[in-house]
């Protein structure tokens, strides 16, 4: 079965007729189309007067729309108001809450064409990548509504040893601070959000500076959904202006945080100097992500799989594949398949069909990589470099770029974007290897190209990721279908889109 489409609900694809469609979507492609968003507190927009544009990543003489940022006085007011709002939010029923996620899935499906257009137009993302996006959201209230349905709306009986019957139940903690990244500016935003609401806590959620205007539309249309005014609150902004007073606030009772790790263990650093009660933190963060290709395995299906991990997104998944091993037996065969694949690769705007990869997010990213090219330059052997268009220098693109270097210790941290890396290795050493992907301290996502099942098994007894792929890509996890997450330096658990992940929200009560 095609394990790439959700199963929570219908699916928006591109379809044999996708004229009405892309229509749709165009309508709101024009620069005529330009959003404002605020914070939202209370309910109420809130004009805080620090305003910043935001130019579309493929086209920087191109302006989305507007934002205005978070200040100190709007997120004290969104707690204050989160906190009194949790006591009434907590005693509804599990149901009820459940029905507002449906309903927020349900009002994503009818608005899919905007959602689509924000995403080309703020964050860059192609076609596929759009609808993939608003295609996850969508999964996350609907798995998570069912989740909810199943663990929380009733309490669980046991019987102690002493013959008394006791129920267990599962509440909310209190507010709950959801930060997220631009890379799943819907998806990630909106299944953090609504994981924390549904179990019972009021959220002040705080998207990326850099993807905010689709976080505030996500916000409306929660709002549209059922969620209270008071018990949801939209702070958006920087790290140092907006992240750092909602995470140092004492009555913070959780936080759920996706983005790099170096942020996460800021943020866990802050939590612990407010020398209040810790509370739980779930984070999800980077990769530094390997695959293992054996001799046994099939060239064609190892570069299709090999070039869609590294290079889809723009390489800007976090399970996006950095580091491609491969036996030197066929090495001499794989990697001129790769230079000829990544030939194959149209760069270009994200919004056409014809575009494979489209910009990357911002200028700071857009150096941070070609600094590493030109590093790479020096040390590594170029395999292959994409084009780019004609206009590329209009916006802020990278080519999609490969090189073959010696050892993965040449690589410090996650480069975030459309480079991948290449080792060859003698079977004999595979172990080892195994063990330096280990050693890297990440542990997010690894994937395995072998038809020989005591290599795939001995891989995945040794490996410590937490996502494992055999034979195919690795990346593009589906809610309740590939539960995703990682380990060490790549995150805490529990795994977005899995059975466990609502309960790390939660407080357990047994009476
Ligand atoms: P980032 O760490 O720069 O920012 C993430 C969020 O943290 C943003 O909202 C940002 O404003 C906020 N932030 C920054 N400083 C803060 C502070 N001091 N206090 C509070 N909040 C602060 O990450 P990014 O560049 O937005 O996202 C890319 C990173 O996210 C990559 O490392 C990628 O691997 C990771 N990621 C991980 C997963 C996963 O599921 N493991 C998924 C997507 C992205
Ligand atoms: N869940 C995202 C993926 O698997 C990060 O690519």
């Amino acid at each position: 079965f095609d394990d790439r489409k959700n199963s929570f609900g219908p699916n928006i694809e591109i379809e044999s007729d996708w004229t009405p469609f892309k229509a749709k979507i165009d309508a709101f492609m024009g620069q005529d189309t330009q959003w404002r968003a605020f914070p939202i507190v209370g309910g109420e927009k809130v004009e805080t007067g620090h305003t910043h544009a935001v130019l579309s990543p493929y086209d920087h003489s191109e302006s989305a729309g507007q934002i205005d940022w978070a200040d100190t006085a709007t997120v004290t007011k969104a707690i204050d108001l989160a906190e009194a709002a949790f006591p009434a939010w907590s005693a509804r029923p599990a149901t009820e809450r459940a029905d507002c996620l449906d309903k927020m899935a349900d009002l994503m499906e009818e608005n899919y064409a905007e959602l689509m257009a924000l995403c080309h137009r703020e964050a860059g993302k192609t076609i596929q990548d759009s609808i993939d996006e608003v295609r996850e959201a969508v999964d996350f209230c609907r798995y998570y509504a069912q989740q909810a349905r199943s663990h929380f709306a009733t309490a669980t009986p046991y019987t102690d040893f002493l013959g008394q019957e006791k129920h267990a139940t599962l509440n909310g903690r209190g507010v709950f601070t959801c930060i997220s990244p631009w890379n799943f500016p819907l998806a990630i935003f909106t299944g953090q959000v609504v994981a924390a609401l549904v179990v019972g806590n009021t959220v002040v959620a705080k998207p990326a500076e850099q993807t905010s205007l689709i976080a505030f539309r996500a916000i409306e249309l929660m709002h549209q959904a059922g969620i209270p005014t008071d018990v949801l609150h939209l702070l958006p902004g920087d790290g140092a202006t907006v992240g750092a007073p909602i995470t140092s606030d004492k009555r913070i009772a959780g936080l759920a945080f996706t983005g790099s790790t170096g942020t996460a263990q800021l943020i866990n650093r802050t939590l612990a100097a407010r020398g209040v009660a810790p509370v739980p933190v779930i984070a999800e963060t980077g990769g530094q992500n390997a695959m293992l290709v054996d001799s046994t395995s099939l060239p064609e299906q190892v570069v299709r799989d090999a070039v869609r991990s590294a290079f889809a997104s723009a390489g800007q998944r976090c399970s996006a594949l950095r580091v491609l091993f491969v036996q030197e037996d066929i090495a001499n065969r794989v990697i001129p398949m790769i230079k000829g694949a990544m030939q194959e690769q149209s760069v270009g705007l994200p919004y056409l069909h014809s575009t494979d990869v489209g910009p990357v997010i911002d200028k700071k990213a857009q150096t941070m990589l070609l600094e590493h090219i030109e590093h790479m330059t020096k040390d590594a052997k170029l395999i292959a470099q994409a084009a780019l268009p004609s206009f590329a220098d209009k916006g802020t693109y990278v080519a999609p770029t490969a090189f073959e270097i010696a050892s993965i210790d040449q690589l410090t941290d996650e480069k975030f974007g459309p480079i991948l890396h290449v080792v060859r290795y003698k079977a004999r050493d595979l172990d080892k290897i195994i063990d330096t992907i280990n050693h890297s301290g990440f542990g997010l996502t690894l994937g395995v190209h072998s038809r020989n099942e005591t290599t795939c098994a001995r891989i995945a007894s040794r490996a410590r990721v937490g996502n494992l792929y055999i034979n195919r890509d690795q990346v593009g996890a589906v809610v309740g279908v590939q539960p995703f997450g990682g380990q060490g330096l790549s995150g805490t658990g529990p795994k977005a889109g899995g059975p466990h992940y609502l309960q790390r929200f939660a407080i357990e009560q047994d009476l």
